[in-house]
């Protein structure tokens, strides 16, 4: 009898327990609820402006922000209250000129959820559409949205195949609007069908390479990069030695002017840059050759060392077989490029080509 009792005040006082749980819960969730609630100097606002409606909506802290901030126009009641905060320190000013432009809610919504240098461009552009698919695509620019649209429909490609090829300019035919670009120190720069730098520009701190009986130059990190390479080379019974290197502006133009000559433009274009448009000019890419071989420049075996070796010293192949579609240019095993080792090793494994690499991973939009 005790027993069963005693058996008895313990259920109630689980009940108990649980009955307070739920009231505590109770409580917590509503005194939430009552923090949602607009601010007094919103408050104030919405009678003067006799918009007490707003009070039928769940609470808006964007509405509730634009009011406090004296930053609201009327007319956009509805799209306040359907846009969400965010912590952005623009985010009012974005806002309203989003709205200016056209733009409802839901798009300003989807606006936020892009880089914030595309929000930016976004301000001083006309309304844009359709650009909500791209969302969560990293190298997605708005500036080339119509470009993107078109290149779909043309090519029936993946989204993000479509924006890193009309990125790297594939939408256009080869050395058209090619861009000037001004290397300084950056070695990691692109010059393609697309880049050139210009004729005046020569890299500084250029070494004449350690092998070479012609004056064959590289930048000088570089330079010293390819030793190493070389002599590794060595060491796996793999014979390298290098043809050319820095190539001067007016060098190039010779060469390129003597193939077209001989070959017509149209090819020449396949197997050279035109001047302007040269790794070599950058003084960062270094012609190969096999001594022992006389084929060709390199063996397969030299070039299989090559492909699986070089980036463990800074280098990559730039013209590959695989390369072909978006360089622009016939195959080229001998033709390596200085990146360092940190970003080569990058590049090989991630196994794009440099101008998608780049596109992805170096540029920002
Ligand atoms: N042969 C390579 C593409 C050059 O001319 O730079
Ligand atoms: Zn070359």
């Amino acid at each position: 009898m005790k027993r069963k009792r005693r058996r008895i005040k313990k259920q109630f006082l689980i009940l108990i327990i649980i009955i307070i749980i739920l009231l505590g819960a109770l409580v917590l969730f509503r005194n939430k609820g009552s923090e949602k609630e607009y601010s007094e100097i919103a408050r104030e606002i919405i009678k003067k402006e006799k918009i007490q409606e707003v009070y039928k909506e769940d609470y808006s802290q964007t509405l509730d922000e634009v009011l406090k901030n004296d930053a609201f126009n009327i007319a956009y009641l509805d799209e306040y209250l359907n846009i969400t905060f965010n912590n952005d320190s623009e985010f009012i000013t974005k806002i309203n000129k989003y709205l200016e432009i056209g733009y409802k809610a839901q798009d300003i919504n989807n606006i936020f959820k892009l880089s914030s240098k595309n929000q930016t461009k976004m301000l001083t552009l006309p309304k844009q559409t359709d650009f909500a698919k791209y969302i969560g695509i990293k190298n997605f620019n708005i500036l080339n949205l119509e470009r993107y649209k078109a290149y779909l429909q043309k090519e029936q490609k993946d989204l993000q195949t479509t924006v890193t090829y009309v990125n790297i300019n594939l939408d256009k035919p080869f050395y058209t609007d090619s861009e000037e670009i001004n290397p300084g120190n950056d070695l990691t720069i692109i010059v393609n069908k697309y880049h050139h730098v210009s004729k005046d520009y020569v890299p500084s701190d250029m070494k004449v390479l350690f092998d070479s009986t012609n004056n064959a130059k590289l930048i000088g990190v570089a330079a010293d990069a390819y030793k190493l390479f070389i002599e590794a080379a060595k060491k796996d019974g793999i014979t390298l030695q290098s043809t050319t290197a820095y190539r001067s502006y007016s060098f190039q133009n010779t060469l390129y002017t003597n193939y077209v000559a001989e070959d017509g433009k149209e090819k020449a274009d396949t197997y050279s840059a035109r001047p302007g448009s040269s790794e070599h000019q950058l003084g960062l890419a270094v012609d190969l050759n096999d001594p022992n071989y006389s084929a060709a420049r390199l063996s397969d075996k030299d070039y299989e060392w090559v492909l699986n070796n070089s980036y463990k010293y800074g280098f990559i192949l730039r013209y590959t077989k695989d390369n072909e579609p978006i360089t622009g240019y016939m195959e080229e095993p001998w033709h390596i490029r200085y990146l360092g080792i940190d970003l080569a090793t990058k590049v090989h494994d991630s196994g794009l080509t440099y101008e998608e690499y780049y596109d992805l991973y170096i540029m920002e939009y």
